[in-house]
């Protein structure tokens, strides 16, 4: 028998009561009971979000949660920036280019972070900007856009700030009111501890005011049906059938979430994250992110003359490790850890004690225990 571990940057483990709400029987979603729970549901991820603001939760995938940001507040030949720091932020110019939005792209190398002032001078220079796309933590480089500073910039014009945070709501200080950031887009099975499936969607007034003028189509997607249904009366609902288990789970994950406290959730994955980044360091490793690293996923160089991928394969066939390998142009030549929702201490442990004998049964002779004693150092810090 091999134990099994999901240390991907998403999907991720479940926790033991999340995975046993799936088995709660379904309710009819057009029931008072149904209603009620959904309703918890929403008020629960408003704590989450940091946002009074309303939240839509749409049965898609996370790429889904993102085209409605596109369908809905803009039209064809709108003017927008992406300010995309790696694949999935670049995601966003493909979608807006799909439906005839004109992309101004503020695209980063790979590994660096956003620069809040080109974003700042595009804007200026562009005052026909409907709205500025980005990410809150990019998955394909594992680094950390300083999202507070970009709305810091974007809140004092006329544009919103849509930003991805699929992957890092959950697990990564994020304040929506707070910082002024008016779509954020949120998918299931990251920091959320949930099966994918499920697609969120916060929005200000600022973005609703857009619904009006947009003349993309679309149908399933629409904020305005969604809105409907979740304003009509007292207790929200969804125009079509919703998710039920899902939404059931994600009831029982925003009661762990909140058992434990926001501000805890977030130290507990910075905690996890500079153990493993202190592990690979001492590893002779070189970490892939030049700007802030990721409290969510750990992005490495694969060592010279090692195929990343072999390296994933091997930790995932012969150790029961699914980690991820590098994505688009980095295919091949990086490896990342995801530490995210579900994750703790130990799994650090686990995580580098895992690369530190893929790469030794590769070839790549590294002192055993360096690692791991990194790890544990750092652990160990008060
Ligand atoms: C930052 C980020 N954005 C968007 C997505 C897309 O989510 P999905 O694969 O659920 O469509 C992901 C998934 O890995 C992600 O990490």
């Amino acid at each position: 028998m091999k134990k099994r571990y999901i240390m991907s940057p998403g999907p991720v483990e479940i926790p033991p009561t999340v995975l046993a709400a799936a088995a709660l029987p379904i309710i009819h979603h057009r029931t008072p009971e149904y209603r009620k729970a959904f309703a918890e549901v929403n008020e629960g991820l408003k704590y989450v979000f940091q946002t009074k603001n309303d939240i839509l939760i749409f049965p898609a995938a996370g790429t889904g949660g993102m085209e409605s940001a596109v369908v809905n507040l803009l039209s064809p030949g709108d003017k927008i920036i992406v300010a995309a720091i790696g694949q999935f932020g670049e995601r966003w110019a493909k979608i807006a280019e799909a439906y005839g939005v004109n992309v101004i792209k503020i695209f980063s190398e790979w590994g660096e972070g956003s620069d809040p002032k080109k974003i700042e001078e595009a804007l200026t220079a562009n005052k026909d900007v409907k709205a500025v796309y980005t990410t809150l933590s990019e998955t394909s480089t594992g680094v950390e856009n300083d999202i507070e500073s970009i709305a810091r910039v974007v809140s004092g014009t006329p544009a919103v700030l849509v930003v991805d945070a699929v992957s890092g709501m959950g697990a990564i200080k994020f304040k929506t009111d707070d910082w002024r950031v008016d779509v954020v887009v949120v998918g299931a099975q990251k920091g959320m501890m949930i099966p994918p499936g499920l697609a969120m969607v916060a929005l200000s007034d600022k973005a609703k005011a857009l619904l009006p003028a947009s003349k993309i189509n679309k149908y399933y997607f629409s904020y305005d049906q969604a809105l409907k249904a979740l304003l009509k009366d007292k207790l929200p609902d969804t125009p079509y059938t919703s998710s039920v288990s899902l939404v059931l789970q994600l009831r029982e994950s925003i009661r762990l979430i909140k058992e434990e406290g926001l501000e805890n959730v977030w130290a507990r994955h910075a905690k996890v994250a500079a153990a493993v980044r202190a592990g690979i360091k001492a590893l002779g490793l070189k970490a892939f992110a030049k700007g802030t690293p990721s409290n969510a996923v750990t992005s490495v160089w694969t060592p010279e003359g090692l195929d990343g991928d072999a390296l994933n394969k091997k930790i995932r066939d012969d150790y029961g490790i699914t980690m991820a390998g590098g994505q688009g142009k980095m295919k091949g030549k990086m490896f990342r850890v995801g530490h995210l929702g579900y994750t703790d201490r130990f799994d650090a442990v686990v995580a580098v004690a895992a690369v530190e004998m893929a790469l030794n049964e590769l070839g790549t002779k590294i002192e055993t225990g360096k690692g791991v004693k990194a790890v544990i150092e750092e652990l160990l810090k008060k």
